[in-house]
């Protein structure tokens, strides 16, 4: 019935696991739900007021479709503040989400065959929305003895006459990785060889640790800044996920065809929205620290307590807000006649038996892991670990 394009991909298995974890909640069980991939804090007040503003001065029609001159001369100054980063307007394209640039990027950029590299794991919709375009993903493993970070050499190896980017996310979901100038440097040098283009999500790129400052790899020189379609949003950094603010800056060809295919799809994106993101990019900045330096807390303390369980190991992320334990030691191991083969396998029986939920690392990729948020409370973060530690020693 449906089409062969719509078969071929599969419902986004993150937002799965959050349905069945807040049903089971809703049922009246105790869930510690480590499976979020939004932040747990409420939207700034000034950026709610803001809405409210134009909520009352009628700000409620269609707006242009690729965002207000306003929107993307906020978006532009934030770019030269934080990335150094000089754009015009229409080099902008502001979407309903960081994920709904993406989609656009895909329609825009990718023909029937052509082959995009994704470094594996991977945040889940890269391949589908490869896939949704009729072109190929191609998957090119990390490690974690390499942080998870893609070596040159690896994307280099990987590349054919059909290959036509690179999806680069830094931070990292689910690993947490960061990349550093020298190594994106060396992927920039492999781009520009192949004359691929990259696509760099850097939609986490507020929420660093340790001392890490966030590098666009469109910052390196005017060269691969060509070559490189920058997408951002405002969902994790602000709190905003249901606002459903995100933007791309790039090439005034690429920007040109997004906002084609925006406007025969979705049009804008909500008009109040938008003027809450202009106050979210230019009024108070203080809401970040507040939020991050408490990520902080919880990721020491959840990386530590997930080091001390038997069975699991887990290195620290410098970015994002997710944890990407080992679990591999613990397959092969059963509780009650249930075996333990893999991720899946380990994040069912934690539901079921701690009631916890988790995301198994093959929806990501790679099956020796699993992806704990810590965007959760560090009491829900602590009872959860206990629970998790519980489990475990059953498991035998
Ligand atoms: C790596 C990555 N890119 C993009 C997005 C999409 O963000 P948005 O809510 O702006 O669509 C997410 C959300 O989870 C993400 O983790």
């Amino acid at each position: 019935m449906v089409s062969g394009r719509a078969s071929k991909i599969k419902p986004s298995q993150t937002l799965a696991i959050d349905a069945k974890a807040k049903a089971m909640k809703a049922k009246g069980f105790d869930i510690v739900n480590f499976g979020v991939g939004e932040p747990d804090f409420d939207t700034p007040e000034n950026i709610k007021e803001a809405a409210l503003k134009a909520l009352k001065e009628g700000f409620t029609k269609y707006t242009a479709v690729g965002g207000i001159d306003q929107l993307k001369d906020a978006i532009i100054e934030k770019f030269k503040k934080d990335n150094n980063l000089h754009y015009m307007r229409d080099e902008i394209i502001v979407s309903c989400g960081a994920k709904h640039s993406l989609y656009n990027i895909a329609q825009a950029l990718f023909d029937p065959g052509d082959e995009v590299l994704i470094p594996s794991p991977y945040w889940v919709s890269y391949p589908d929305q490869v896939l949704l375009n009729d072109a190929i993903p191609i998957f090119v493993k990390t490690y974690e003895t390499d942080s998870f970070m893609v070596k040159p050499e690896a994307i280099e190896s990987h590349i054919t006459k059909k290959t036509k980017a690179l999806i680069l996310n830094s931070p990292s979901n689910p690993t947490g990785l960061t990349y550093n100038k020298k190594s994106l440097e060396k992927i920039a040098e492999v781009i520009l060889k192949y004359n691929l283009y990259v696509i760099s999500d850097e939609i986490y790129e507020k929420l660093t640790y340790d001392g890490f400052k966030h590098v666009s790899i469109a910052s390196l020189d005017n060269e691969i800044k060509n070559k490189t379609i920058v997408v951002n949003g405002l969902s994790k950094a602000y709190a905003m996920t249901g606002w459903r603010i995100g933007y791309t800056a790039g090439q005034k060809g690429i920007i040109k065809a997004m906002t084609n295919i925006q406007s025969q799809s979705t049009s804008n994106p909500t008009s109040i929205a938008q003027k809450a993101a202009i106050e979210a990019l230019e009024g108070p900045q203080d809401f970040i620290h507040i939020m991050l330096s408490e990520f902080d807390k919880r990721r020491r303390f959840l990386v530590s307590e997930l080091n001390a369980i038997p069975g699991m190991s887990c290195i620290t992320p410098t970015g994002a807000f997710y944890a990407f334990p080992n679990t591999s030691k613990l397959y092969g191991k059963s509780f009650d006649n249930q075996k333990i083969s893999s991720s899946s396998d380990l994040a069912l029986y934690l539901l079921e038996e701690a009631k916890v939920a988790l995301v198994h690392g093959g929806a990501f990729g790679d099956d020796n892991y699993i992806r704990l948020s810590y965007a959760t409370s560090i009491d829900e973060i602590k009872k959860g670990v206990d629970r998790i530690r519980e489990a475990v020693s059953k498991l035998k």
